[in-house]
Formats: C-alpha cells, sequence, structure tokens
C-alpha cells in the first residue's frame, strides 16, 4: 500500500495534536544553536571571500566557453597572492555554505555565487554584502540597545556614511523590481506622469518610471550628502534631463499639493518606524493629484513575522541601528493608507521578495 503523503501527520507526539506548551520526549539538537554562533564567522567569510576577489577571480578562469573554471586552492592562492593553506580553509568554508562547488579537491563557482557575488553578475549583491548589516559596533552593543532604547551609533548621526554606500549596493535590485513593477501599475501606459521619489538613492523607481514612460518628469529626493548618487544614476541612464533634484528631509522638503501622478515611498519606512510612516503616508497623499498613486516598498512582516523571516531579519537592523527604525507590518500599513483616504490598495510583488503597496487617492478626493 502507498505510504501516506503526508508522513509527519502519523507522529502523535505533536503541538498540532497535543497542543501548546510543547516538549519533546528526546532532547532537542543544538543544530539551531550552532547555526547562530556560526552566523557571525559565516558573513565574515562572505566579506572577505568579496574583499579578496575570490568570486571574480573564479569568473575569470570560467572565461573560455567550454573549459570548466575550476581550479585548486594553490592555483588560486597564487593568483590572488595570498597564503595557500589560509585561502583553502575559507574556499571550504564557501563550499559548505553553499556560496562555492567543491568537486574533487577544486573549487568553481556555483550558480548562486556566479549571480550574486561577482561583481559582474545579473543580480550582483556583492556590494551589498558587507553594508547590509549596518555598523557592526550595533550588533555586539544590541543589548545595550534593548535596555535603553537606542542604539550608541544610530545611523542617523552621520546617515551618508551608511546610506551612500547602501544606495549603490541596493540600486541593481531595486531597478530590476522597479521595472518589473511597470508589468501591474503599467506607469509605461501613463502619458506624462509626474513623479516624486521620495528617499530615492539612486533613485531606481524614478529610473525605471522614466525609461518606460517618455513624457515622464521627476522629483527626486534624498539627503543633502545622498543625493549625488542619484544624479551620477539618472545620468547613467541617460534621464537626468528629467529630473529635478531636490535635496533635504523628506519630512521638511517643500512638496507642492496635489502635484503628481506617483509619490514613491522606496524603502524608506522601515527606518521611520509607526508615526514617521504616518507622516510620510501623508505628506504623498497631499502631493497626489486626484487619482494619482502611492507606491510603497519595503519588507513587511508578516501578520505571523515567522511567515517571513526576511523581514523580521530586516526589522531587526533597523531597531540595532536606527532611532526610530522598526518593522512595518503588511496589515499595519495597509490600514495606515486606508486611514489616510487611498482605495483600490493592493500588495504587488514585481519580483521575488520585493513587495510594494500600490494605492490610489480616489478621484472625487478635493485636497
Ligand atoms: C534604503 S534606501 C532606499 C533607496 C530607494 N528609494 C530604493 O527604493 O532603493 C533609503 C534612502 O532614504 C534616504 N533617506 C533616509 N532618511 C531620509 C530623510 N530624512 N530625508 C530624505 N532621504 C532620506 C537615504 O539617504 C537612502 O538613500
Amino acid at each position: 500500500m502507498a505510504d501516506s503523503p503526508y508522513p509527519e501527520l502519523k507522529k502523535s507526539h505533536v503541538p498540532e495534536r497535543v497542543g501548546r506548551p510543547w516538549s519533546d520526549h528526546k532532547p532537542p539538537p543544538s543544530a539551531p544553536v550552532w547555526a547562530v554562533i556560526s552566523g557571525l564567522g559565516s558573513f565574515h567569510v562572505l566579506v572577505a571571500a568579496l574583499e579578496l576577489g575570490v568570486f571574480d577571480a573564479l569568473t575569470k578562469r570560467g572565461a573560455n566557453p567550454g573549459i570548466p573554471p575550476q581550479v585548486t586552492a594553490a592555483e588560486l592562492a597564487s593568483a590572488l597572492e595570498v597564503s595557500a593553506p589560509h585561502l583553502e580553509s575559507l574556499l571550504d568554508s564557501l563550499a559548505v555554505l553553499n556560496l562555492l562547488e567543491r568537486v574533487g579537491g577544486c573549487y568553481g563557482l556555483n550558480d548562486t555565487a556566479a549571480r550574486y557575488l561577482t561583481r559582474d553578475g545579473a543580480a550582483s549583491m556583492a556590494a551589498l554584502v558587507p553594508v547590509a548589516p549596518g555598523p557592526l559596533e550595533n550588533w555586539s552593543d544590541l543589548a545595550n540597545t534593548i535596555r535603553s532604547g537606542r542604539p550608541a551609533e544610530p545611523i542617523e548621526r552621520n546617515p551618508a556614511n551608511f546610506y551612500r554606500p547602501l544606495a549603490e549596493a541596493t540600486f541593481t535590485t531595486m531597478l530590476r523590481a522597479a521595472s518589473r513593477a511597470d508589468l501591474q501599475v503599467r506607469y509605461s501606459a501613463m502619458a506624462a506622469p509626474r513623479v516624486l521619489d521620495l528617499g530615492a538613492g539612486g533613485a531606481p523607481w524614478s529610473i525605471a518610471m522614466l525609461k518606460a514612460c517618455r513624457g515622464a518628469t521627476a522629483v527626486v529626493n534624498d539627503l543633502d550628502e545622498v543625493i549625488d548618487v542619484a544624479r551620477r544614476t539618472t545620468a547613467e541612464h541617460c534621464v537626468a534631463d528629467r529630473c529635478e533634484f531636490r535635496q533635504g528631509d523628506f519630512h521638511t522638503i517643500q512638496i507642492e499639493p496635489a502635484s503628481y501622478d506617483i509619490v514613491v515611498l522606496g524603502h524608506v519606512c522601515r527606518t521611520e518606524g509607526p508615526d514617521g510612516t504616518q507622516r510620510l503616508i501623508a505628506r504623498a497623499w497631499e502631493a497626489l493629484r486626484p487619482e494619482g498613486r502611492l507606491l510603497l516598498a519595503d519588507y513587511f512582516v508578516a501578520p505571523e513575522p515567522q511567515w517571513n523571516p526576511h523581514s523580521v531579519q530586516m526589522a531587526m537592523t533597523m531597531m540595532a541601528s536606527t532611532i526610530n527604525g522598526f518593522g512595518i507590518g503588511t496589515g499595519q500599513v495597509a490600514n495606515w493608507l486606508r486611514e489616510a483616504g487611498f482605495q483600490a490598495i493592493r500588495l504587488i510583488e514585481p519580483i521575488g521578495n520585493q513587495y510594494a503597496y500600490v494605492s490610489t487617492k480616489p478621484a472625487t478626493c478635493t485636497t
């Protein structure tokens, strides 16, 4: 007879059957604790590999089609001019982390490394890895942050230090998301939309919209010390002549009321926390024309946080390194949008794990 397709349901001593609080009869493995302990080392293994150029060196070796780009640790060490036994240890760690392939004592890129860890990878995260956790010293001081309710070195104290490299590093991924979002938001079908991009970073959303729609123009905002990232990226994508760069704090810069067709709040809300986010939603509302749309992208915490671990980790990063930043919940944001007056609220996922709320200011609205 065929086995049950759900063998786990045969177990009787499971929380689903006997309820919670639940404890197993046998002692649990220590693996989850070890996974956390190794997390610190794993992060630094990857940062070191990127700094040494391991992935790019392996790409170069694979440049000849048909020749497998597999090398020994000694060969790679000689190319990178580093200690061979030390490099071998690093390469083995990368292999067990599934970030390299190790076959018969030789190392090569696997698909993950080729796509995400080489500088020219199709979705390179090479620049993002070292900056994504924020200032590392804040992690060592996390217990104190939780005691006092404030990190010792909040990124707000020197925002350019954190945001400039972050804006550069996230640009490629966000541009992919913003370009794909056109399939659902259809900015390409608009005649001459006026876009307001608050906390634009490298302005991936503005760039995607301006490229999709020849008649579009954008007001691109970011902090004084960060705005030149957007000046450069918009120039590289040949849309700078349709941008007005309006530097300064997005809570206080001048914004013309009822003047924009699209307002973008792209990954700015989780550093703002609930109060700041609601103030930004209110600013967006005032800036939009009737029938204008707000696009609010972030890593939203799911109704049960464990459903989306990545958003919980991003929220944690905000808590560890910013004064006001906390995760913002999927339902919470929908409520704030509704309370502000927005309608037709929908959550889109233009590319995997990148989410955005799209909502509309109703036509009958006079403000
Ligand atoms: C995570 S990045 C997001 C960049 C871009 N919107 C995106 O979706 O990829 C956050 C950006 O908000 C900017 N920012 C943070 N606080 C700001 C403020 N008070 N006023 C204006 N910009 C701010 C940062 O400088 C940074 O470029």
